[in-house]
């Protein structure tokens, strides 16, 4: 077992797995992340509050999918996303003001769910803590020239996020799934902008996705009695589906039907003369469909069911 784990460390996989708890042993999912991962539920309004279903892929997202279609052992979910978040918007600014920083949504987990409330009485051995960041931190910051380097400013980032993920383990969180950021390189948000800025980015990307993982293995170095964490790749997802977008269904991977961008009455509505919406990789110019939340969901949870 040591040498099989050795031997996948050795083969650079970017997925590393240890300890016990596994995605049928989660009782309670805390989320955190931006308009990938939200689904409208504001932990403000009450621990027990209503999920309003509010994302931005048409449908579920990947969390939604996990907790539900991929739900093995009813875990509980509570889902502290913002949609334009950032890690800091003292770091990077969000696309306005009233947007939930990582920052912020530690900050609620820390008031409100640390203390383990009626409704939320988790423990550190049947919990995950699972952060979903950087495409605005990324999206935002690639072409800044006031900077020493882009990769000393994800240095400034990754500083700034594990201090919050040092808070969420100082407050009993051991379980922690981390999600590379998605090539948002090839969003048609990017692709509009020119093959300069599509360059731009696909560094950054590369270069803040490389220190994401790095900082979770000195994390893990620092902080011995963690359980299971999880570095999700979902890059080789992306690049699969849209390498192959015909094969899967998608009739176009590198734009949207305007019709359809601020979501449909319908998972299916379809407005002539585009496909329907659910025949769509890009919701718009940079959120997916729920399709593509859903195979992530269904990797996730096979991923941590191993
Ligand atoms: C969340 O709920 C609080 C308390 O009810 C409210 O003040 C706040 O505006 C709500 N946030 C959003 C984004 O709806
Ligand atoms: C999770 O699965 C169980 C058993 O299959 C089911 O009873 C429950 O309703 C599901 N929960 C959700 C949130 O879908
Ligand atoms: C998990 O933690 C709870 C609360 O700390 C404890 O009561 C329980 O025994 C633990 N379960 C296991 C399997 O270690
Ligand atoms: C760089 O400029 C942007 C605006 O273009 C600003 O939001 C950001 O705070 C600046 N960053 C630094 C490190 O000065
Ligand atoms: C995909 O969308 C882009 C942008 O709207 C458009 O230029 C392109 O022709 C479309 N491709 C296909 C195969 O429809």
């Amino acid at each position: 077992m040591i040498s099989a784990l050795l031997l996948l460390g050795l083969l650079g996989s970017f997925t590393a797995i240890s300890g016990k708890l596994t995605w049928g042993t989660t009782d309670f999912f805390f989320a955190f992340g931006d308009s990938y991962t939200t689904d409208g539920f504001n932990i403000s309004a009450g621990v027990d509050s209503l999920v309003p279903g509010d994302t931005s892929s048409n449908g579920p997202n990947w969390v939604q999918f996990l907790g539900g279609t991929y739900n093995i052992t009813d875990t509980k979910v509570f889902n502290l996303a913002s949609g334009g978040a950032t890690i800091d918007a003292a770091l990077v600014a969000p696309f306005e003001p009233t947007v939930l920083s990582i920052v912020d949504q530690v900050t609620q987990f820390h008031d409100i769910l640390a203390s383990k409330p009626a409704g939320a009485q988790w423990s550190s051995n049947n919990s995950l803590f699972a952060i979903w960041i950087g495409i605005n931190d990324v999206g935002n910051s690639f072409g800044w020239t006031n900077v020493t380097s882009q990769s000393e400013f994800h240095r400034v980032l990754m500083e700034r996020l594990f201090s919050q993920v040092e808070i969420l383990y100082q407050d009993g969180a051991r379980s922690f799934l981390f999600l590379t950021v998605p090539p948002t390189n090839r969003a048609p948000l990017i692709i509009e902008q020119g093959p300069e800025a599509v360059s731009m980015i696909t560094a950054a990307l590369a270069d803040y996705n490389n220190q994401l993982s790095a900082s979770v293995k000195s994390f893990q170095e620092t902080h011995k009695d963690l359980d299971q964490v999880t570095v999700f790749d979902t890059r080789p997802i992306f690049n699969t589906l849209l390498d192959n977008g015909q094969t899967f269904g998608f009739v176009n991977i590198t734009g949207f039907c305007d019709a359809y961008q601020n979501g449909t009455p319908e998972m299916t509505t379809q407005i002539a003369p585009c496909a329907p919406v659910s025949s769509y990789f890009w919701l718009n110019t940079l959120h997916p469909l729920f399709t593509i939340h859903n195979i992530l969901a269904h990797a996730i949870s096979t991923t941590l069911s191993a």
